[in-house]
């Protein structure tokens, strides 16, 4: 199976948890994509969607599926997205695509976060994925020198933009042993909006393909 393969098997699978749930939160990727094509074909059956992204509700209104407010929604049910990294606390690096800020401000006002993704986003310790972390466009040279003190290596994510109209830096050569100390910390810096690092509010429930597998846990 191809890497595109897998990655639509395992959004096929996440399937099972959308059941009777009338709002879902749909994240932003190539494996969400795959889910976003499923959801086209039983969009009779729920009431809408919450996006995490404008590339996200581009797709879901152009395959005629509702995309509300998530203030006027409130809590959700279910929201599924894919990551870059996952270790076994079910801990999680997103913001590959940019969208992180989106992304973690409905995990957060989710009682279930899906996360589907193919075996190779698997790992036993969180960082080799370079750390997206979305900032304030002028605050952009004093952030990265606090993270340098933090132990990373920033790299401005040249060209890129978010929805929010902010800039992104990569943070490399992390090794992060404590997830949810390093999310503090970065989240203590002035000028970050938000820090891909998913470990306060982690998945629920992890669902990889490996080959022709889904695990589930
Ligand atoms: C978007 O900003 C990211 O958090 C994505 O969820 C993550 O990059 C996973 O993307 P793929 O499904 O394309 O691997």
């Amino acid at each position: 199976m191809t890497q595109d393969e897998l990655k639509q098997k395992v959004a096929f699978a996440a399937l099972d948890y959308i059941k009777n749930v009338p709002v879902i939160g749909v994240g932003t990727g190539s494996t969400v994509n795959h889910f976003i094509n499923y959801l086209a074909d039983m969009k009779g059956s729920i009431d809408g969607t919450v996006s995490s992204s404008v590339g996200t509700t581009e797709r879901l209104k152009s395959l005629g599926i509702p995309v509300l407010d998530l203030n006027e929604v409130g809590e959700l049910e279910v929201y599924v997205d894919g990551a870059d990294e996952i270790n076994p606390n079910k801990q999680l690096i997103k913001g590959g695509g940019a969208a992180l800020t989106r992304e973690k401000i409905i995990a957060a006002a989710s009682k279930k976060f899906i996360c589907i993704a193919d075996d190779s986003k698997r790992v036993d310790v969180l960082g080799k994925f370079p750390l997206p972390v979305e900032v304030i466009p002028m605050a952009r040279s004093y952030v990265a020198r606090e993270l340098v003190k933090l132990g990373g290596q920033p790299v401005w994510r040249e060209g890129c933009v978010t929805d929010n109209h902010n800039h992104i830096l990569d943070v490399h050569n992390l090794t992060i042993l404590e997830p949810i100390n390093l999310e503090a910390a970065i989240n203590q810096i002035t000028g970050v909006v938000a820090v891909g690092l998913f470990a306060a509010r982690p998945a629920d429930v992890i669902m990889v393909c490996k080959g022709e597998e889904i695990i589930t846990y």
